[in-house]
């Protein structure tokens, strides 16, 4: 039928992505989500933008979903599915497949999912990444500790937020965790922990060329803060520097080995203290969590979220075009507080561009056309943090992903 609205069904295990539904809405779509049920009524939802909410117990059961969504396409068409977070990504590829609905399928959605699957890709692509062994073969993991010389991370495959990965010093260590682990041991993949600072690379693929790219470094690794405590801070590095640039470049080589035609891409990469490289740690076909998308909207005046709603609308047949945009600097410092409702009223600087509202947190978005004068700003800012509203306690899953 001519000129009928195009439906987007978005799942979500989590109340995100209130900027795509609202954008798809302006766009003329009707727009359906189907959430996990104890999200029923969440404030966070833009209730005006949605057409229609459907509920299920969870969104993890594949065949749960797929009967349930078949159901719903008996009388209702669907033309594209949204996964708005990270962990509706491969039930998102399935729903395509199973619907033949474009987008990611299956097995570019497993490279972005699967943190042992990156790592193959990696190696079978000549992109650097750090050494690592599946945890299956017994024989292949004693020649891996044999060979790279500890600590070693044990990671999850499909987690997030640095969720249950274990820092381990010792073979003996290794296999007490795994006897431990007893079969959620072949979900997780062991790897050489490699020190150093750690970016992120924020980015736009069209037909499966980079068109926007921010590069961010974290000042301090997010595990470290996870599992220690501690300020979290992000901010965006300047474009023209060597590092950016280099960083820009093993993006693109890496979505392009990762198959991403299109969409919004999350990638992080570790500067090695010891040799100055830059190794492959992860990456999402999805936008950054922990206020990201507000630093680079604030930096550029561009909102991850709304692109990617577009470029979803756009479909392969209509051109997407990457709006004019502003090029300065921002950045987050973020923290938990002990204070309730911390007063951040001494916080004044004219560069504050948004404040965090959230119980027991502090947090500033910082932007200035100047990246010298915003990094002044953060550290300040970090340091005074420490002794205004830092908590001691560790943050456990407390910075989302
Ligand atoms: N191989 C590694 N070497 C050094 N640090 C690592 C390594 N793997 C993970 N980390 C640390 O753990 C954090 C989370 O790991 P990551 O693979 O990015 O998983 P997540 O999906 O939980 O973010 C990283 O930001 C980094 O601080
Ligand atoms: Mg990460």
């Amino acid at each position: 039928m001519p000129n009928q609205p195009l439906t987007v069904l978005c799942l979500a295990g989590d109340v995100k992505g209130q900027r795509l539904i609202t954008e798809c809405k302006q766009e003329g779509c009707r727009v359906f989500v189907l959430a996990r049920e104890s999200l029923k009524g969440d404030e966070g939802w833009p209730h005006a933008d949605v057409d229609e909410f459907f509920y299920m117990p969870t969104l993890t059961k594949k065949d749960d979903v797929i009967n349930a969504v078949s159901y719903l396409n008996r009388t209702e068409r669907i033309d594209r599915i949204v996964p708005l977070d990270e962990f509706d990504l491969e039930i998102a590829a399935a729903l395509r497949e199973h619907l033949r609905i474009p987008g990611m399928g299956e097995t570019t959605a497993r490279y972005f999912r699967d943190k042992l699957a990156m790592r193959m890709r990696c190696e079978e692509k000549g992109i650097l990444s750090p050494g690592f062994v599946p945890v299956l073969n017994y024989d292949a993991i004693r020649q891996f500790t044999e060979q790279v010389p500890p600590p070693w991370v044990l990671k999850p495959r499909s987690q997030g937020g640095a969720a249950g990965i274990r820092k381990i010093h010792h073979a003996d260590e290794l296999w007490h965790h795994l006897e431990m682990m007893g079969d959620e041991q072949s979900h997780c993949v062991l790897e050489q922990f490699v020190p150093g600072d750690i970016f992120h690379v924020d980015a736009i693929t069209i037909e499966g060329k980079v068109v926007f790219a921010e590069v961010s470094r974290y000042a301090r690794p997010p595990l470290e803060i996870i599992q220690n405590g501690g300020i979290f801070m992000t901010s965006l590095q300047k474009r023209n520097s060597i590092e950016s640039l280099a960083l820009k470049e093993l993006n693109q080589n890496l979505l392009s080995a990762f198959n991403l035609k299109r969409g919004v891409s999350h990638t992080e990469f570790i500067k090695s203290h010891a040799d100055g490289k830059f190794y492959f740690l992860e990456t999402a076909a999805r936008v950054g969590g922990a206020y990201i998308a507000d630093v680079i909207e604030h930096a550029t005046g561009l909102n991850l979220w709304t692109e990617w709603a577009k470029i979803e609308v756009a479909g392969e047949q209509k051109p997407y075009k990457l709006p004019n945009h502003r090029e300065d600097y921002a950045g987050i410092v973020l923290c938990l507080a002990k204070q309730e409702w911390p007063d951040m009223s001494g916080y004044n600087d004219p560069e504050i561009a948004y404040r965090i509202h959230k119980k027991n947190h502090a947090g500033l978005i910082v932007a200035s056309p100047d990246p010298a004068r915003l990094q002044a700003l953060l550290e300040n800012y970090s340091w005074r943090f420490s002794n205004d509203f830092l908590t001691a306690a560790p943050q456990y899953n407390k910075i989302e992903r």
